[in-house]
């Protein structure tokens, strides 16, 4: 008996230093953290702790937790009166309130809270209640990602890293100089990753936003990646009918202003190349879809842009006026074939206009386009035009948020295939005019016209398949 005394004295002894150590371990290593924390981090620390302590009030009033309607019931068996079966039970029910566990940790920009989901509180209440946890936090905005089933990461931003302009020079080394030709970089997101679009099976990609938000320039950047290659042939088509494309003309297979005879004429060539190539597709490269090699010098990626284009799709703007109608329609017409059609046989179609509802784009292209991408806009619709209903359900994405800030020219909400999340912010570098320009000159050499590659590759091919 004195032994087994002994031997649970001992025990207790053991897990005491070892809750200890344990203890002063983590004391030890937050110090270090907090030591080596740059300054901008060692700000948030306080808050973070705040966070930690008030979380289960500010939960409750925000309706993050609750409370569970299977509660334990204490039963307590009393004597009752003494008469006949005289047992009664007692049941007297105690409250239960599940709250998320969080882990809270500062970072350079504002806070990072992990969070486990309960029942009844996932993704969708806490974003709904980030506006809310933004003022708790004292914090300029809240994002919330879901890595995995079961876990979220709310981020208090105090200081946005989109805010931070860059240019070449901050995009990952290569981008510019030594690009892939059918990934391009498209910018970095509020996590610091380098996001790039994977083109492969994609035919059609949308951009909105309001003026001098940074659409044209984004395309910019994506035409000076890809015009390395033979692979890749341009088609310009600017509803603005100004400079922005001037010097690109000379690398690409076709260009054109804002006439919409000439836009008509373009968007036909286009669609008949396509035809020919649908036609065509396994003689010329072996495989139903031409994605499986890839696109090559004989065989390129045709890139139609489509910028304003609001100025070709709109039937309103050009009511009574017969033959303005016609085109208008061959345009619509056109485009929605090149978007539905074009996967398997390289043709990608990007349309820029600022606000992207149907009256400017046809629903049958914009629904069809796989990626969207949306600079600052001043409604919730005109998101959802850009972005897709989803947009609704992830408030804290919402590119509405991004509008009256000169800091934010250069910053788009997009929906990427790749990522955790559906929806992504993302800074697009900028790249300068002049940059642009002496990419098109040093380029234009590789400008091809992929009507002619096919005739002198393919006589004997039958041009009435067209
Ligand atoms: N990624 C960026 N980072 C910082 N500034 C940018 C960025 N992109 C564009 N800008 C600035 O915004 C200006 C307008 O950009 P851009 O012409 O691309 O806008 P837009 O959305 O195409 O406008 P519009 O609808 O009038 O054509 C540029 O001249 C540049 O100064
Ligand atoms: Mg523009």
């Amino acid at each position: 008996m004195r032994h087994t005394i002994d031997q649970i004295g001992l025990g207790f002894e053991i897990a005491f230093f070892v809750a200890v150590a344990y203890v002063a371990a983590r004391i030890i290593i937050g110090l270090v953290r907090f030591t080596v924390a740059p300054w901008a981090m060692k700000r948030n620390y306080p808050r973070a702790w705040w966070i930690k302590i008030q979380w289960r009030w500010l939960s409750r009033n925000l309706s993050l937790a609750y409370v569970d309607p299977h509660q334990k019931t204490k039963i307590r068996a009393a004597m009752g009166p003494a008469i006949g079966k005289n047992v009664r039970i007692e049941k007297t029910k105690r409250t239960k309130v599940r709250y998320p566990s969080v882990h809270v940790r500062a970072d350079s920009y504002g806070v990072v809270v992990k969070l486990k989901t309960i029942p009844k509180v996932g993704r969708t209440e806490l974003e709904n209640a980030s506006e809310h946890l933004a003022n708790a936090w004292r914090c300029h905005r809240v994002q919330v990602s879901q890595p995995r089933p079961g876990r979220l990461i709310v981020r208090g931003l105090r200081t946005d890293p989109l805010v931070a302009r860059f240019g070449p020079e901050g995009a990952p080394a290569g981008t510019y100089t030594h690009p892939h030709p059918f990934r391009p970089y498209l910018g970095r997101d509020e996590w610091g990753r380098d996001r790039h679009l994977d083109l492969s099976g994609i035919t059609g990609i949308t951009i909105g936003g309001l003026p001098g938000y940074g659409k044209t320039s984004l395309v910019l950047s994506l035409l000076h990646q890809l015009a390395g290659s033979y692979a890749v042939q341009f088609v310009l088509i600017d509803g603005k009918g100004g400079g922005d494309y001037a010097e690109w003309a000379a690398r690409s297979w076709m260009s054109c202003g804002d006439e919409l005879d000439q836009a008509a004429t373009t968007l036909e060539d286009v669609h008949s190349l396509m035809r020919y190539r649908l036609a065509n597709v396994v003689d010329l490269t072996g495989h139903r879809n031409a994605w499986n090699e890839g696109p090559t010098e004989d065989f390129p990626l045709i890139v139609t842009i489509v910028d304003e284009c609001h100025t070709y799709y709109d039937l309103e703007a050009v009511k009574g006026e017969k033959e303005a109608e016609k085109y208008v329609r061959t345009c619509r017409t056109m485009s929605a074939q090149l978007v539905k059609k074009g996967r398997s046989v390289l043709m990608l179609t990007i349309f820029l206009t600022q606000k992207q509802t149907g009256d400017a784009i046809p629903t049958a292209i914009r629904d069809n386009c796989g990626i969207g991408l949306c600079g600052a806009v001043k409604t919730r619709d005109a998101a959802v035009a850009a972005l897709g209903e989803a947009i609704r359900d992830y408030p804290s994405y919402c590119p509405t948020g991004l509008q009256k800030r000169p800091d934010y020219i250069g910053v788009m909400t997009a929906s990427l295939p790749t990522g955790a999340d559906p929806f992504v912010r993302l800074r697009v570098p900028e790249i300068s005019e002049a940059a642009a320009d002496q990419r098109a000159r040093e380029t234009a050499h590789l400008r091809s016209d992929p009507s002619t590659i096919r005739a002198a590759l393919t006589p004997d091919l039958d041009p009435a398949g067209v």
